[in-house]
């Protein structure tokens, strides 16, 4: 082997700057020509990279097609949009297959910057920006990019209407089908949504104590990345800057006695995560993509390496976060009840505050949960719905852990080889 083998990365580095330039598959030859290097070090450079793209999360794939080396968007990305598109566009206008993956890239990951956009299709993008943007399918915001601050774009509402989509939500997820689910790995996710009050979090601990699984408090992760944007000052107004705060968190999850805790940089959130003032300034951060993907990405990483499963409560579990799973339910109350319940809980922290200001501050909880544009409050058809007016905890608690065991029986009886 030659002695001036540059080291893997360079190879990586060359075989990225040629792929990512071409429009059309790279032969094998054009690659040990450019390259300058054995072809036997040129395939095994492809395969690595070939694997580390498919591990990573970034939108690309390498693959060897029609006698040459081409990058790909990666299936679930694509096959998402193509899902999509399954439902008849309203209008009769064409998209290439490039804007259609840039479509497929903003809609997963807005708000996002170009570069960003760039460095997952690896292509000069101005021009199909300018015209999705010319179409009215996606919008630029923040600060021009030459006073420092990158333009973040995201999609319209001409985005939803042109694929027959009432909100995002409602966009396939990207690698759900195909991949393995809970139920083939024998393990249980437990979704349970529902509005502020509606007794979540008492339940879902509960369910999770009784079926050996562990409870996920999602709303904690958003609770907490507030907290801390208030404790540094950053700017509620600034996407960009949430955004970046809440990737550089050091969020993590440690499990003790069936409960998840939330750790930050290291530490338990306490009790602050819970203050009013966390509560009133939540939506800024809850509302951005990005970082629902975030948490999500988190809980969904946590979840895969617990053996038995989790019962996980918010407003996007049966949404986003576990669209697979069988066992989705959606709890509701009253709002009078819902505030009586709040109230019991302010007081028992020595806050003083009435019962008609928390009615007016869950009916202004309900209508931001319930009409953000993506990951927004909703009651799937398929959730078993629970009003918990007027019910027990232990009530509640049976009712749960009766349709996980009515869904799981279901199932059974709906494997192949069972009579
Ligand atoms: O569940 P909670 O009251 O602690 O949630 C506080 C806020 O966090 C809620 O008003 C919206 C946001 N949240 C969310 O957007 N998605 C979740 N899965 C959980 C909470």
């Amino acid at each position: 082997m030659n002695e001036d083998t540059p080291h893997q990365e360079d190879l990586f580095a060359g075989l990225e700057a040629i792929l990512f330039a071409a429009d059309a598959p790279v032969s094998i030859l054009r690659l040990v020509r450019a390259l300058n290097h054995p072809r036997n070090r040129v395939e095994d450079a492809l395969c690595a990279l070939g694997r580390r793209y498919a591990e990573n999360d970034r939108g690309v794939e390498l693959a060897e097609l029609g006698g040459g080396w081409q990058l790909f968007t990666k299936r679930r990305f694509s096959r998402a949009v193509e899902s999509a598109l399954g439902q008849p566009p309203r209008n009769r206008t064409r998209l290439s297959a490039a804007a259609l993956e840039t479509l497929a890239i903003i809609a997963y990951r807005q708000p996002i910057t170009r570069g960003e956009i760039e460095a997952i299709r690896g292509v000069d993008t101005s021009g199909t920006l300018a015209s999705l943007a010319e179409h009215r399918l996606i919008e630029v915001s923040g600060r021009s990019e030459s006073a420092g601050r990158p333009n973040l774009y995201s999609t319209t509402e001409g985005f939803l209407n042109f694929f027959g989509l009432r909100h995002l939500g409602e966009l396939p997820q990207p690698g759900a089908e195909g991949e393995e689910t809970s139920a083939d790995r024998g393990t249980l996710r437990v979704a349970i949504d529902g509005p502020a009050g509606s007794g979540k979090s008492t339940v879902a601990r509960l369910v999770a104590s009784r079926l050996g699984l562990v409870y996920v408090d999602t709303g904690a992760f958003y609770r907490a990345l507030t907290w801390l944007a208030l404790e540094r000052g950053t700017d509620f107004g600034d996407p960009a800057a949430l955004v970046e705060l809440a990737r550089d968190a050091g969020l993590e999850l440690e499990v003790e006695d069936h409960t998840a805790r939330l750790l930050l940089e290291g530490s338990p959130v306490g009790a602050e995560i819970r203050s009013p003032r966390v509560t009133t300034a939540i939506q800024r951060v809850a509302d951005l993509p990005p970082i629902r993907n975030l948490v999500n990405g988190r809980i969904r990483e946590l979840a895969g390496r617990l053996p038995g499963g989790v019962v996980a409560e918010g407003r996007d579990i049966g949404t986003l976060l576990f669209p697979d799973t069988p066992h989705k339910f959606y709890l509701t109350a009253s709002v009078a009840e819902r505030a009586r319940r709040r109230l019991e809980d302010h007081r028992a922290r020595g806050e003083a505050v009435t019962l008609p200001e928390l009615e007016a501050q869950i009916i202004e909880r309900d209508r931001a949960d319930s009409t953000r544009q993506y990951g927004a409050l909703t009651r799937l058809p398929e959730a078993l719905e629970i009003n918990t007016t007027g019910m027990s905890i232990q009530e509640v608690v049976e009712a749960v852990i009766g349709g996980v065991e009515l869904r799981l029986a279901e199932r059974a009886s709906d494997a192949p080889g069972t009579d």
